[in-house]
């Protein structure tokens, strides 16, 4: 537990508070509810008989008893995936122009008109039409609240802060799951009307509350409003606008954003070609994405009901009710440990911890030595292992690190674009799925592969360790601008554990940047007070530290009169 702890103590020597931060965080982490409960809602939904009563266009199941054809089902499940997907590819624009809250705002606006659709919808076409419309809203969410967070928050909770996004996300996934088995049994049409109704309720409260928090810091410096950026960061820190530390904490922001574009603009076309290796961390991200889903997991939530109804499972809501509840209590760990652990370590350990699990099930299933109720037990039991690793690791930390990896000024493009990858795959396993897995064989194209399904993840999860292992840097512990920095001096991956930032984006652009990317040391830089230039070793025990210097003679005035305060963030 002391392990655990001390990821998230808040070093004594930073300046102000973050209790703002972490406050003003986790509200906004809520946004991950829509996101989990209109993905999870379906997924009970599609199972109700009422609801393949009204909605079913004479399709009938094995039992005679009306139902939707598999490729009505993988239209209804895959639509809101392809509405994300746009969503999440339009968030860039929106979010560089009206900034990330007023964005989230509007999006948030979009969700609502979807929701209200789908729960108004008596046929298919207007079901599909509220998801996808829903999915736009869904998918802008999805990148804007990990950058919004990420751009606000203290390093030393950064990690943390944006995990309890993915928290969110399972929270909604469970919700969902517990009022679809409130109403399933309802003979009405309400059984489905009211879980889809309800999701606008927390819509409208975030709303609200984003009405009153503030811009991000960075957004404000990259549209050049340094003194909303100022007026911001003094709300988050509850540090007075002209504290040294928070004076400081901006510059190092505006130096570090005046030495980004100095490396070149910020269009589209630099997420791949642009510098500081810009295309290594869009792949970085995008592959992230793509590989969280092609663990699997989405099998499971979407189409865990009826899979284990297909398998013989008895109570397939229970089962699917008791996986939500792991899939929430089991980001807690992640949350607890994606600090002092670290990034890296975290999405290794899930993906060694997926593949077995996701190897056995398909072994045993495909071995079928066992009777039929030892092999749901099996079953059973291994998809809720791991649910537990998929959920302490690649479920938040994917969100942590691709919110983290890019240069502000192209933040909000890379993400939208690599979390556009998600969705698509998303979408592909959303509506490929029952094609994969369909045994009755009543389907055109369907593969048969039933429980060996699980191979095809479990070798992904493989995949998933070598990706980590040569692609994902470190980036806990340090800050947004010091992983520019990291990204420019340390070549590969699995040795960016060891890295010690060292430059002063303040101290480059005023004494001219180095070709060797070492900053010039100036005697006189040497002579200022010490603390002016302070090292803090981190909570965990690494090597880390942080080494930041002062502008001007004002500003070292100030800070001789702080003690040991970290200025860098
Ligand atoms: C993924 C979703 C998934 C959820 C499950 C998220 O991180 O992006 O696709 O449904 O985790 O908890």
């Amino acid at each position: 537990m002391a392990v655990f702890a001390m990821g998230w103590h808040k070093p004594d020597n930073v300046a102000g508070s973050s209790a703002p931060a972490i406050m003003v965080g986790l509200f906004v982490a809520t946004g991950g509810l829509l996101f989990g409960y209109d993905t999870g809602a379906i997924n009970g939904i599609l199972a109700m008989a009422t609801f393949k009563q009204d909605f079913s266009t004479g399709f009938k199941d094995d039992a005679g008893q009306p139902a939707m054809s598999p490729s009505q089902v993988s239209l209804i499940v895959a639509m809101l995936s392809a509405g994300t997907a746009v969503g999440a590819l339009c968030s860039a624009p929106i979010g560089d122009r009206w900034g990330r809250r007023l964005s989230l705002i509007f999006a948030i606006g979009v969700f609502c008109i979807g929701g209200i659709l789908q729960t108004c919808a008596t046929n298919v076409p207007l079901l599909v039409v509220g998801r996808t419309i829903a999915g736009i809203g869904v998918g802008i969410v999805s990148v804007l609240v990990p950058l919004y967070q990420s751009e606000m928050a203290p390093k030393w909770i950064r990690g943390t802060l944006v995990c309890a996004y993915q928290l969110s996300i399972t929270a909604g996934l469970l919700a969902a799951s517990v009022v679809n088995i409130l109403t399933y049994r309802m003979p009405s049409a309400a059984a489905y009307r009211i879980p889809l109704g309800l999701q606008l309720t927390w819509a409208v409260v975030l709303a609200l509350g984003l009405l009153i928090l503030p811009e991000t810091p960075r957004y404000l410096i990259k549209r050049g409003f340094k003194e909303a950026a100022g007026l911001s960061l003094s709300r988050l820190r509850r540090l007075d606008i002209t504290h040294p530390a928070l004076i400081e904490e901006l510059a190092e922001i505006q130096a570090n954003h005046e030495y980004e574009m100095a490396l070149g603009p910020d269009t589209y076309k630099d997420i791949i070609f642009g510098e500081p290796h810009l295309g290594r961390r869009t792949l970085t991200g995008c592959g992230l994405q793509m590989l969280q889903q092609l663990t699997g997991v989405n099998f499971i939530m979407y189409y865990g009901t009826t899979f284990f109804n297909g398998a013989g499972v008895e109570n397939p809501f229970t089962i699917s009710l008791i996986i939500q509840v792991i899939n929430m209590v089991s980001t807690i760990p992640g949350l607890f440990v994606v600090e002092s652990w670290g990034r890296r370590r975290l999405l290794i350990v899930g993906a060694v911890g997926m593949a077995i699990c996701q190897l056995l099930i398909a072994a045993f299933a495909t071995a079928s030595g066992a009777d039929q109720w030892t092999q749901n037990i099996i079953l059973i039991i291994f998809v809720a292992v791991y649910i537990f690793f998929f959920a302490a690791s690649w479920g938040p930390v994917v969100w942590v690190v691709t919110s983290e990896i890019y240069p502000l000024k192209v933040r909000a493009k890379s993400m939208s674009v690599s979390t556009a990858s998600n969705w698509i795959l998303n979408f592909g396993i959303a509506y490929g799925s029952p094609y994969l897995v369909d045994t009755s064989n009543t389907s055109a194209g369907s593969v048969d592969l039933g429980s060996r399904v699980f191979f095809l993840w479990g070798a992904f999860c493989i995949l998933s360790i070598a990706f980590v292992w040569y692609m994902v840097y470190e980036t806990s512990k340090i800050s947004l601008e010091q992983i520019d920095e990291m990204y420019e001096r340390v070549d590969r991956a699995w040795k960016s554990r060891g890295f010690e930032p060292s430059w002063s984006f303040q101290q480059m652009r005023d004494f001219g940047f180095s070709e060797s990317g070492i900053p010039p040391v100036e005697p006189q830089l040497e002579l200022q007070p010490s603390h002016a230039s302070t090292s803090q070793s981190d909570t965990a025990g690494s090597s880390r530290t942080n080494t930041t210097s002062t502008t001007n003679s004002q500003d070292n005035k100030m800070l001789s009169q702080l003690g040991p305060v970290d200025l860098s963030y």
